[in-house]
């Protein structure tokens, strides 16, 4: 397929069926960014409640520098992918010291900073100020291996090279921002995952794919690890309406966000053997135990996680001595950053 023919296609066809997105009628870098970071992994439905929230909460670059990183967290919750969440308040950090402020545009620049890769660097360059740079993301990749009937894995460092450079001998040198907003859009809503709208779409004479009915076939991607299962069991130390919570430290999952006194296991476990095998909750006795919950299963992208939860009256003998616990009240607690699993269990229970 010819490349000009491709690019001007694309766009005609973007003019036409367009959401109207917020972050669609700004050129300001600092709003752009902002969009791209939230809807990283994350669909649009998803993503715009959020990103309507942090620009009502943070109009500014400096407004999110301001914020405390729990407070950035806590309006983060829910989304997901956490580290995007606290490299979102570092990066804000950066530009205010390192930049006075002003939001980079330079695709280059952009690369530096925490959060921000290839995909988000090119997104801001050419959204913000028409930098002939091809945005590279799942969208793209499946409309390009279609239409052009590319069979290199996608997520292979050869393919991603191969898929690049072919983006960017694409891109409109006139309108790349336009470019760049249709080639996703038409991956979003036509040249879909499951059940591509061949019949209406405006490149089914030259597609590959539809040539050859490989749709399904394309694009090709190396399968990646399965999800491991890990068994969270949580004692929960109650005391008055009060309940006992730690932020939650180090290279694990749900860095800086907030839970319970945790016990894993490397199987799921039953709770009276467990409390009796921890010396250091050996002081709590079947009459402090006020309920066990039932089993939740919440899944990460590349974990699964049974947890379960016992809810015990704090009767002083039985607190853990690990440092950073402190007891919070239920409006407190409603304002910490908390993983979903989390929320969910105080939900149930009529805690939030
Ligand atoms: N997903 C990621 N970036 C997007 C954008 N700018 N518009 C719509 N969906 C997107
Ligand atoms: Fe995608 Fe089908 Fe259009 Fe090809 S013809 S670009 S597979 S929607």
């Amino acid at each position: 397929m010819d490349k000009r023919y491709f690019s001007d296609k694309v766009v005609e066809w973007y003019r036409l069926n367009k959401r109207d997105l917020p972050w669609r009628n700004t050129k300001d870098p600092y709003k752009i960014w902002l969009s791209e970071i939230i809807l990283q992994q994350t669909r649009v439905v998803q993503g715009l409640p959020y990103y309507i929230k942090f620009v009502e909460k943070f109009p500014t670059v400096k407004d999110l520098a301001n914020a405390s990183e729990q407070e950035v967290l806590r309006l983060w919750q829910g989304l997901g992918y956490y580290t995007r969440g606290r490299n979102l308040h570092k990066c804000a950090k950066i530009v205010v010291t390192q930049f006075k402020g002003v939001f980079p545009t330079q695709f280059d620049t952009l690369l530096s900073l925490p959060g921000i890769g290839h995909y988000t660097a090119a997104a801001i360059a050419s959204f913000s100020s028409k930098q002939p740079v091809a945005v590279v993301d799942g969208n793209v990749l499946r409309v390009l291996a279609r239409v052009f009937g590319i069979e290199k894995e996608i997520n292979g460092p050869e393919g991603k090279a191969l898929f690049t450079t072919l983006a960017n001998e694409l891109i409109s040198q006139k309108i790349p921002d336009e470019h760049n907003q249709a080639i996703m859009e038409f991956g979003a809503l036509n040249c879909t995952p499951k059940n591509p709208d061949c019949q209406s779409c405006v490149l089914v004479s030259g597609c590959v794919a539809a040539k050859n009915d490989l749709q399904k076939q394309l694009p090709v991607k190396i399968k990646g690890k399965t999800a491991r299962n890990r068994y969270f069991n949580y004692v929960v130390f109650k005391k008055g309406k009060s309940l006992l919570m730690k932020k939650r430290e180090g290279k694990d999952i749900w860095q800086g966000l907030f839970d319970f006194y945790l016990i894993e296991t490397k199987r799921s476990a039953k709770s009276d053997k467990l409390l009796h095998d921890q010396t250091m909750l050996k002081g709590i006795k079947s009459q402090h135990i006020i309920f066990s919950s039932k089993k939740y299963k919440h899944v990460l992208s590349h974990q699964i996680i049974q947890a379960s939860f016992i809810v015990v009256n704090d009767n002083r003998k039985t607190i853990p001595s690990t440092k950073g616990f402190k007891y919070y009240s239920l409006k407190q607690i409603d304002q910490l950053p908390k993983p979903v699993l989390i929320t969910r269990f105080l939900k149930d229970h009529d805690l939030l």
